[in-house]
Formats: C-alpha cells, structure tokens, sequence
C-alpha cells in the first residue's frame, strides 16, 4: 500500500446473485486527489463506487468476497457502517433533497448524530454551504423548501449536506449528468476546490470532465478495471488498446 492511499481494494469480487458484476478489483485510491470511474453504461461504475460505503448491504443477493480497506481498516470487517456511511459520504446523480428547509437539509445529517445546540449547527449550515459554493446564493432563503431550488442549487445542497457530517471521503456518481453547462462548471470547480481537504471518487460519462478535473481514472468494462493510471498518462498513452478504443470514441 503506498503512503497516501485512502482506500485500497484488494481483489473484490461482487456478485448479484449468480451475476458476476465486479472481477477481480484491485485499486489504490489515493487520498485527497479526484479518482475518476470511466467506462460504458453497465460496466460496474456505481457498483464499485456504492461498495466503497457499502450502499449494496441494501441490496438482496449480493455477496461480495476480497478486501476493500478504508485507512488500512476492513471496511467489511467489525466496522460499524453508520460510521462509515459518516466518513464515507454520497452524492447521487439526480440531486435528491429531503422535502424540509434548506437548513434542515444541511441539520439533518449532525443532529442524527447528535448535535442539539443551535449555535453550532448555524455554524454547520453555514460552513456547509459556504464549503458548496451556495451560501451566498441561499443565505437569505434558509427557512425555505429546498425543493424551490434550481437543479444545479439542489446538487450544491445535496454536496453541502454531505459535507456537514465531516466525511474524509465524498463519492458522487454523474454528479452532473442532470444539470446545464454553467451549473456542471461550477460543481467541476467545487469538485477542485474540495479535494483540497477530501479524497473525491466520481463517476463521470463525460471523459472531459474526467480530463479537466481528475488526478487518476479506472477505466471499467465488464466488470473490470481495464486500466487504473494517471488521469494524463490514460487519456494520452493508453496502455491497453480496449482503453484505447474507448477513449478514442471506437466503442461505447
Ligand atoms: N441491484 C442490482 N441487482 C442486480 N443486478 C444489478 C444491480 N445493480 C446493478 N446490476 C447490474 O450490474 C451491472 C453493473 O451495473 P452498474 O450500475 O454498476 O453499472 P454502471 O457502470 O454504473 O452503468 P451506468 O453507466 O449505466 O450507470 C449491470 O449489468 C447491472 O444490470
Ligand atoms: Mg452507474
């Protein structure tokens, strides 16, 4: 394992019933970098990603076998998974806000975990938001359904409440395949701007963006990782032709 891994895989298979959906993953994703998760639809993307909070203990049938470490700890092993889910946090594609104020949005996640005084979750409401680059667009609209927002405000609520829980790790998946150009630039830079403190997984379909904003790409097919390397290195000299064919736009 080298020095600035946050989650190694070692080895996971993940079945969906008799259905061998992830083979033989191996993948050191380095800590606070952006890793993106490339690859045609139905190849294992948000699988792998769902595996790494273990989303998929929700799913009926499926069984997974291999190791996926989360700072050296067995993530499948004693670990308690609320717990994970706190360090481990999600955003999904379609930007799903709970139908409550925008502040009770961003409350929900600490008082579950059992903050009471009001000055400190104002404190959170605010850091979140500010850290989401959306304070200052809903500063004075927080009493507010979050349902009123546009899609690409509700995306920036649903990071910021993910953010409000203190994760180490933010995974989205296509985190802007519903939203405009102008919204996706800003949660590209966000994306940016956040690894700073965070170590970022994200599915994309847009290999652009995976060229704009990530340090690493998995390139998926059937279940496999193809080819895990340096964002640059697997746009630019791919070291496996079926990589190659994808990104040159041959298949897909
Ligand atoms: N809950 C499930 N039960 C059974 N099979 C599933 C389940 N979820 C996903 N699969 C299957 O596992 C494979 C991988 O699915 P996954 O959703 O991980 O693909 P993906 O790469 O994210 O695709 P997309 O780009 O379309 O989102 C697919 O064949 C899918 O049909
Ligand atoms: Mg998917």
């Amino acid at each position: 394992m080298s020095e600035n891994t946050k989650i190694s895989i070692d080895n996971m298979n993940l079945h969906y019933g008799s259905f061998h959906a992830l083979k033989g993953i191996n993948m050191e994703i380095p800590e606070k970098e952006i890793t993106a998760f490339i690859g045609p639809s139905g190849c294992g993307k948000s699988t792998l990603l769902k595996s790494l909070n273990r989303m998929n203990d929700l799913v009926e049938g499926c069984t997974i076998t291999g190791k996926v470490e989360l700072d050296g700890e067995d993530i499948y092993g004693d670990m308690d998974v609320n717990l994970l889910r706190k360090r481990v946090g999600m955003v999904f594609q379609k930007p799903n806000p709970f139908p409550m104020s925008i502040y009770d949005n961003i409350a929900y996640g600490p008082r579950t975990h059992g903050i009471r005084s009001k000055a400190k979750l104002d404190d959170i409401v605010e850091k979140s938001l500010r850290d989401a680059a959306i304070w200052d667009e809903v500063k004075d609209r927080l009493k507010k359904s979050a349902l009123g927002m546009s899609g690409g405000q509700q995306q920036r609520l649903c990071i910021a409440r993910a953010l409000a829980v203190q994760p180490e790790v933010l995974l989205m998946d296509e985190p802007t395949s519903a939203l405009d150009p102008i919204s996706t630039s800003k949660i590209e830079d966000l994306a940016v701007e956040l690894k700073k403190d965070y170590t970022i997984v994200m599915v994309t379909h847009n290999m652009q963006q995976a060229t704009r904003i990530s340090d690493k790409t998995a390139f998926f097919l059937l279940g496999e990782v193809v080819e895990f390397a340096d964002t640059d290195k697997l746009f630019s000299m791919p070291a496996d032709k079926r990589t190659e064919d994808y990104i040159t736009g041959r298949f897909g």
